[in-house]
């Protein structure tokens, strides 16, 4: 086999274009590892860049896709050696450097981890840059004092690939989970992940102060839901800032912050550091590990779907998580 292909992006003169090509295998460089791919995962950014909603990848051309999970072929790393299964996300990949939507890959080890024993290549992508997302989310308002007895959180975007593994991850360490979604159709599945209720939000209160509802946050949406959580959350309690499924904006007021001590805590899968991957992906085989994998990834798609999915996708016609299996 002398050649392989990739779903590739190129703005050459400025102008989106998505095609399937014909890539040469070449030498490895020094620390570079060759993987076979098996599964990658269709995130809300990878829909936006391919679909050319937004412009993700930086550079000419690149090809797309924030996780992969493969078996490596050939290793100038002496981390990695053949025959063993490895995954990424984030990183960079389908951003500054070449993503998962290929049949094969050259990555630098330093992004590259080895899957968890207790996970596999499948379990671990529709785990994904989602559910690695969540767990750091979790993490962050755990290591900021939040706890099970300051009562419940509420996940936004709940339907989504961060919201529905937040749910179900902070169900399953002991939380009073509640998760708010647009679509009524959903309040079943949400349930069934573990939510112990569903909020439809309809008219938002303005004020610059609500009652106390929630004692922290998990948001994917952003804009106005942002503002109203901030100030319906009771006395320390955390906001974690994952999306911005809504808006990127955020008009709000400081005094939930100065009166009622909220921390709003951002979180970036892209820049998380990688000696702290490792650390992530073991708590997501173990104490974070989602219990309902295959409720919360509805669907499974080939490579040559992708382009057709990711426009469905930006249009919100997709609910939950996308898993690719290449081969
Ligand atoms: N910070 C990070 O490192 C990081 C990592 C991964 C993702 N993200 C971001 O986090 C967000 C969620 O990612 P995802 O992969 O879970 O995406 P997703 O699977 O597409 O889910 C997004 C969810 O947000 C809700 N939503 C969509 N459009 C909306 C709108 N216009 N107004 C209100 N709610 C809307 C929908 O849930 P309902 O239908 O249930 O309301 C949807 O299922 C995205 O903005 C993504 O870019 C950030």
């Amino acid at each position: 086999m002398q050649s392989f292909n990739s779903l590739v992006i190129d703005y050459k003169d400025n102008e989106h274009n998505i095609s399937f090509r014909t890539k040469i295998f070449r030498e490895l460089k020094h620390k570079e590892v060759l993987v076979k791919i098996k599964y990658s995962s269709l995130n809300y950014k990878d829909a936006l860049s391919v679909s050319g909603k937004s412009k993700i990848i930086r550079g000419e051309e690149m090809v797309p896709g924030l996780d992969f999970s493969g078996t490596v072929i050939d290793s100038k790393s002496k981390k990695f050696n053949k025959g063993e299964k490895v995954l990424a996300t984030g990183s960079g990949l389908g951003e500054t450097i070449d993503g998962g939507f290929s049949e094969f890959i050259y990555v630098p080890d330093n992004i590259l981890l080895h899957v968890p024993k207790k996970l596999s290549l499948l379990s671990s992508m529709q785990i994904g840059t989602a559910g690695f997302t969540a767990a750091i989310s979790i993490e962050k308002m755990l290591l900021n004092k939040q706890s099970i007895g300051s009562g419940p959180i509420v996940v936004t975007g709940a339907s989504g690939g961060v919201g529905s593994i937040s749910i179900n991850i902070l169900s399953n360490i002991g939380f009073e989970t509640i998760a708010i979604t647009r679509n009524k159709n959903y309040i079943p599945y949400l349930k069934k992940i573990g939510a112990t209720s569903v909020i439809i939000p309809k008219i938002l209160e303005k004020k610059s102060l609500n009652n106390k509802l929630f004692a922290g946050s998990i948001d994917n949406v952003g804009g106005e839901l942002l503002d109203w959580l901030i100030k319906s959350t009771k006395d320390n309690g955390n906001i974690v800032s994952v999306g911005m499924a809504s808006s990127y904006n955020l008009n709000t007021t400081v005094f939930p912050l100065i009166m009622r001590g909220i921390n709003i805590l951002g979180v970036s899968s892209t820049n998380y550091p990688n000696n702290k991957r490792r650390f992530i992906w073991e708590k997501l085989s173990n104490k974070y590990k989602p219990s309902q994998l295959s409720l919360i990834n509805k669907n499974c798609i080939n490579l040559k779907e992708v382009i057709n999915y990711s426009k469905k996708m930006v249009s919100g016609k997709v609910a939950g998580r996308t898993i690719i299996k290449i081969y």
